[in-house]
């Protein structure tokens, strides 16, 4: 798809060794200044945006450019349905920090920036990766997740997504109650220091126990979750600068954990158990028992978070938000890059209005961008080895 001012870029594999692109960086200046007229006249900026990178192979984004661009790779997420606030995205410059320590005393005060309530929308942006330089990252693929153990008889306690990554955490030295809903240490990477795991304390650990609204026996499965979804291992990139660390969080919408988390058959498979205790017919797929289930755990997790006080939306309202979402960009003159397959909610798809139409599928920069390398530590901690060839 071609829309005149806007370059479509392919996935691309980031060469950290590579300086800034200086055309990346000039599209995006100009964007950024186009949109933000009280940042004035962008010639001057690019005068010496162009003469830095010719001196040192990158360049320093000012705390606006930041702060837009880290808006700008928000509202060209093409799988997220929940961009429509991507304006209110509160962007803290944490640039100068270095230390493991410092890091994670930032990442704490993250979530408890980000709320443990009505949540918020919030990114750290940590230092820019040097050109051939080695960056600060965090391994796990969110700051709160579970633990995932695999027990003696074959079955796992708590999330199998977190195996390989809880057994790699483990061999670091690191032990877990071995309970279904044990948050894991934040693994912390940087230059000089190495790895390093941290405790989270548990006041910035907002969770929520799942009950059902008709169902007394549902709380005894002693479900829960945690009320923050914050995305660590993505790496930012804006005008041609990468930032590995940038961890972001927004708020859960319900069918993220109730027919995703809880429901998957390779996550935490509730649906049996939930279709037993409701006495449904599970002899036979025809009865619908999984979609049945589904819905009550649906409910479930929504009730619950509602009564918690915890901010979550529902797939139906998110839905609707997108629709106005495209309307109002439409509005701007901009194109809404958006992933059919990932917008479209896990349950009830073709009840929402998402279903029904077709995207623009376009790369568009800034953007976030999950690389191999973090996939694979986030997964079980090793690097792969197509990109360790490339760290030389
Ligand atoms: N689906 C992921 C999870 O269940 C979270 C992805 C980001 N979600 C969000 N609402 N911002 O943990």
């Amino acid at each position: 798809m071609i829309v005149p001012g806007y370059r479509d870029h392919s996935a691309e594999q980031w060469d950290p060794v590579a300086p800034v692109d200086a055309s990346e960086a000039e599209d995006f200046l100009r964007r950024c200044y186009l949109e933000n007229p009280r940042l004035g006249p962008v010639e001057p900026r690019l005068a010496i945006v162009r003469a830095q990178i010719a001196a040192t192979g990158t360049y320093v984004h000012t705390p606006d450019e930041l702060a837009h661009g880290a808006r700008m790779a928000w509202r060209n997420a093409s799988r997220c349905i929940g961009r429509l606030y991507w304006k209110s995205l509160l962007v803290l410059d944490r640039r100068r920090a270095r230390t493991a320590d410092e890091i994670f005393s930032l990442l704490v005060q993250h979530l408890r920036t980000a709320g443990d309530g009505q949540l918020r929308p919030v990114i750290s942006v940590f230092p820019a990766a040097q050109p051939g330089q080695p960056f600060a990252r965090v391994w796990n693929e969110q700051l709160i997740r579970y633990a995932g153990y695999r027990g003696k008889d074959g079955r796992t306690v708590g999330d199998p997504r977190q195996l390989g990554f809880t057994d790699a955490m483990c061999g670091y030295g690191w032990r877990g109650k071995g309970d279904d809903f044990d948050v894991l240490p934040l693994a912390i990477e940087t230059p000089t220091e190495g790895l390093r795991l941290y405790e989270l304390p548990e006041r910035v650990i907002r969770e929520v126990p799942i009950a059902h609204p008709d169902y007394p026996w549902f709380a005894e499965l002693g479900l829960r979750w945690h009320a923050v979804p914050a995305i660590s291992n993505m790496r930012l990139t804006i005008g041609g600068v990468h930032y590995p660390l940038a961890p972001f969080n927004g708020w859960y919408m319900g069918t993220e954990i109730g027919a995703r988390n809880l429901a998957d058959t390779d996550r935490y498979d509730m649906l049996p158990t939930v279709a037993a205790c409701l006495g449904l017919d599970t002899s036979r797929e025809s009865t619908l028992w999984r979609d049945r289930a589904l819905v009550e755990l649906n409910r479930a997790v929504l009730w619950s978070f509602e009564r918690a006080g915890v901010k979550m939306s529902d797939h139906h309202t998110e839905a609707r938000r997108f629709l106005a979402h495209l309307r109002s960009e439409e509005k701007a003159g901009r194109p809404v890059p958006a992933d059919w397959t990932w917008i479209v909610p896990p349950m009830s798809g073709s009840l929402t209005p998402v279903f029904h139409r077709y995207y623009d599928e376009m790369d568009l920069r800034p953007a976030f961008y999950l690389d191999e390398e973090a996939a694979s530590l986030a997964r079980d901690g090793t690097r792969c080895p197509r990109s360790e060839i490339m760290r030389g």
